[in-house]
């Protein structure tokens, strides 16, 4: 999960990098993260973690935790991204902007028990915090359609 979700971002973003820096025009990488990274409350920033390693030891597959793990190594990557092209003196033709969706009923939980992601949906829908496919792409699009704001370097 932590290879999908953060390492090949990073990959695929670092071999597209020199293309878009030699571009005539802007252009604006959008990360799909996720509100969950908020419960990663004590994060270490090592080798062990980022290659998902620490988690190997774990009896059960841990989830929940490696996913939020990866949404906030994928949110710091965004801001340190950023602050980088603020350094290179960039930030104004490469903008890096981060989207959450939101909780959205796509098959995010295929890997869960059926059983599990079915009551998680039913409460979900429930307490209205369920939203379509439909309305969770919105904020992907506007984060990438969004004309560029006021460049900001100070992270
Ligand atoms: N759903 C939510 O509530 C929610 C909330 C916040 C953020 N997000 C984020 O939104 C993004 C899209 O998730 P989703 O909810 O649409 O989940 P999804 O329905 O499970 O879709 C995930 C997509 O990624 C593809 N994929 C998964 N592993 C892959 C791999 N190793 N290589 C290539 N493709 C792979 C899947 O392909 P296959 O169909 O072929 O498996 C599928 O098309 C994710 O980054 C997720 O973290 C979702």
């Amino acid at each position: 999960m932590i290879g999908t979700n953060y390492i090949s971002t990073f990959v695929l973003t670092k071999l597209l990098l020199p293309l878009l820096e030699s571009s005539p025009v802007s252009s604006k990488i959008v990360n799909v993260a996720s509100f969950t990274h908020r419960a990663v409350t004590d994060m270490q920033v090592d080798e062990v973690t980022v290659s998902g390693k620490r988690f190997l030891s774990s009896k059960r597959y841990p989830y929940a935790q490696i996913y939020e793990y990866s949404k906030i190594c994928l949110l710091l990557f965004s801001f340190e991204l950023h602050r980088q092209l603020c350094q290179m003196g960039k930030s104004h033709q490469i903008f890096v902007n981060v989207a959450d969706p939101g909780v959205v009923e796509t098959n995010i939980m295929q890997d869960f028990p059926a059983s599990l992601s079915w009551l998680a949906f039913f409460v979900l829908k429930r307490l209205r915090l369920l939203q379509s496919p439909e309305s969770g792409k919105e904020a992907i699009i506007d984060a990438a359609l969004a004309p560029p704001g006021i460049e900001t370097c100070s992270v």
